[in-house]
């Protein structure tokens, strides 16, 4: 086994691991154009003095592009995924380094010497918040950022308004069609149940910006700074973006066409992602690897 085979636990699922996934990504470039933007608007790498900078969960380098056109120099991508590498690769070539990890595992390629850790449209993908830490407090410098968003099922902003309440419902329907025709599927199964809570009320388990603050304090992490940000698209753009969950998840081309007669795209898609900017503090965390 290989260095990097090691640092994928194929036990850890990842709907992003087939070709036919980092194939479709593209299709939904610039719907996480969008984000990326964002992220580089909350926190500019290179305006704010940073060098050593990591694009964790990166995919197909959507948003380390948005990160290298900042003018950073020093980029490494990391993804268990090969072929979301391998596309990332084909885009940015020798502009950036890449690593075959996850975010559960990265952490021995640094040693205290990274400014920023960034983490986009993937925290709801990570297995274990305890060993992020730990990969954390292995690469980031002291008081280096880590940076991330999120956004609904897997967090609630407690001020839905119409159009992102109509988003939320429309995604409910999707996810359980969805789940009829995936089965057992662990991601979607959670997804239902996180939507039907959220519709419910019921958010004692759903993470929110109060019980992210808290839980990051408790580990050394202090809060630097949040804001919310909105993904708007028409329906072409949900439509997008549901085929790239169904080709993630149906491999049949037949059975996931079938699957799409019964769903309904909403005329709008509207969702609304927290960003998150917190420091890290090696004096206060129990588990630095140090
Ligand atoms: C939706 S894509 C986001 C890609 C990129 N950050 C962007 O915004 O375009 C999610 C990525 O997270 C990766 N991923 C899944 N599980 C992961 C894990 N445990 N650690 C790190 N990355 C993970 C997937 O392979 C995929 O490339």
């Amino acid at each position: 086994m290989s260095n990097t085979e090691k640092e994928v636990d194929k036990n850890q699922y990842n709907p992003f691991e087939s070709e036919e996934a980092s194939k479709n990504y593209a299709n939904a470039d610039f719907l996480y154009k969008q984000s990326a933007d964002h992220a580089v608007n909350f926190f500019n790498p290179f305006e704010q003095g940073c060098n050593k900078v990591l694009d964790l969960g990166a995919g197909t380098g959507v948003s380390s592009e948005a990160l290298l056109a900042t003018g950073l120099q020093d980029l490494t991508l990391i993804d268990p995924s090969a072929s979301m590498l391998d596309k990332a690769k084909a885009r940015l070539g020798e502009n950036a380094k890449y690593i075959q990890s996850s975010a559960e595992n990265f952490g021995d390629h640094f040693d205290h010497n990274v400014d920023v850790v960034y983490a986009l449209n993937c925290f709801h993908l990570f297995h274990n918040l305890e060993a992020i830490v730990n990969q954390l407090s292995k690469s980031l410098k002291t008081m280096g950022r880590f940076i991330f968003n999120v956004s609904m099922p897997s967090f609630y902003f407690p001020d839905l308004n119409t159009e992102e309440f109509i988003s939320l419902k429309a995604n409910l329907e999707f996810y359980k069609s969805l789940s009829e025709f995936t089965g057992d599927n662990p991601l979607v199964k959670n997804t239902v149940d996180l939507f039907n809570k959220i519709l419910a009320g019921d958010t004692e388990k759903i993470f929110d910006k109060k019980k992210l603050i808290d839980i990051l304090f408790s580990v050394g992490i202090l809060f630097d700074d949040y804001k919310e940000y909105y993904i708007v698209s028409n329906a072409d753009g949900q439509k997008v973006i549901w085929d790239l969950v169904a080709v993630c998840l149906i491999e049949n081309d037949l059975k996931r066409k079938e699957f799409f007669e019964t769903v309904k795209v909403p005329a709008k898609m509207v969702f609304r992602q927290a960003y998150f900017s917190f420091k890290f503090n090696h004096n206060l965390a129990n588990n630095d690897s140090n």
